[in-house]
């Protein structure tokens, strides 16, 4: 039986085995080569999709929306500052009305456990564009990027330096242990990842062949193929703005650093938005190793993907 992902939600990756990721990157290859041959399409005709944010968006938003309706689709904003979410209405109740109305709900904010009530309830897919475990559909964009940039990133290694315990850190350590990519960390030890994602990764890696390394040494990023950074501040963390700093000033991405990888061919990324001047100087994220604008871009291609492979019959 051919693979199909028709009615499922993605909440996390760690629910996806790697050939539906596999899938997915290849329908986002697919869709992102027809956009560039001007080709259009009316694939979600008729559907309607809901994109509830707790908290701030650019790319998803606007990725989402646009992937969305350039192919007939109806896709409605809604910010809690419009709707009821748990306050005076529960969010059962909102899911089950949500059920009634949309084909599709894209939630960004706060709890892991509001996207899988919101998905329990509504019976409809959920795509989680963001809480503070996860950042699912992130992870597929940058995975498309790696692999524009390498062919298969099976054996390469991925370095993210920086907060390890974030949503963006988190999301990259599953995908990397499913796809076999070597994944290593470089974080103080007061920001490494939750040992329990940390183990089941290590698992999952025992079947992909991918190396999971957590240290707090910058001279390990020797040797990776890929740097990737993200705010020292997640959303939601801003009174722990100070503490932040004082951990990860010696963690900045500058081109020092790049070149301590002793790679020319080292690609830097960074999911974006940036603080220019504390995780990444600008040199780097606006010079010749920087994908990250590539990587946004891909956004949508994957998030497209992403809504085409469950909701239509590809
Ligand atoms: N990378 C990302 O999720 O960007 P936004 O916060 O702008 O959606
Ligand atoms: N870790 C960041 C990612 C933003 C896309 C945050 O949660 O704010």
């Amino acid at each position: 039986m051919s693979l199909s992902l028709l009615g499922r939600s993605l909440l996390t990756l760690l629910d996806y085995s790697p050939e539906e990721i596999r899938y997915l990157l290849d329908i986002s290859k697919k869709v992102k080569k027809e956009s560039k041959d001007g080709m259009v399409f009316r694939r979600f005709e008729g559907k309607t999709l809901a994109l509830l944010f707790e908290k701030r968006s650019t790319r998803t938003r606007c990725a989402f929306e646009t992937a969305f309706g350039e192919e007939g689709g109806h896709p409605v904003f809604l910010s809690t500052a419009d709707i009821q979410l748990g306050a005076k209405e529960s969010l059962e109740d909102t899911a089950r009305v949500f059920g009634r109305m949309f084909s599709a709900i894209q939630f960004r904010g706060f709890k892991q456990e509001t996207a899988e009530t919101l998905a329990k309830y509504s019976q409809i897919p959920v795509y989680n564009g963001l809480t503070d475990l996860y950042h699912p559909t992130q992870a597929l964009a940058d995975f498309l990027t790696l692999e524009e940039n390498f062919g298969a990133v099976k054996g390469k290694t991925l370095c993210y330096i920086g907060d390890g315990r974030n949503n963006v850190a988190r999301s990259l350590m599953i995908i990397c242990a499913k796809m076999g990519t070597n994944f290593t960390v470089i974080t103080p030890g007061e920001l490494n990842p939750e040992n329990e994602l940390l183990h089941k990764c290590r698992t999952l890696a025992q079947v992909s062949g991918a190396v999971i390394r957590v240290t707090p040494d910058v001279i390990d990023v020797k040797g990776a193929d890929a740097l990737y950074t993200d705010v020292w501040v997640s959303m939601g963390e801003e009174n722990k703005k100070e503490e932040r700093i004082r951990l990860l000033s010696p963690y900045q991405v500058n081109q020092k650093l790049m070149d301590m990888t002793e790679k020319s061919s080292c690609i830097f990324l960074h999911c974006l938005p940036a603080v220019k001047g504390e995780e990444v100087t600008a040199d780097v994220i606006d010079g010749p190793q920087s994908r990250a604008w590539d990587e946004a871009e891909n956004r949508k291609h994957t998030i497209k993907a992403l809504m085409l492979a469950t909701l239509t019959e590809i």
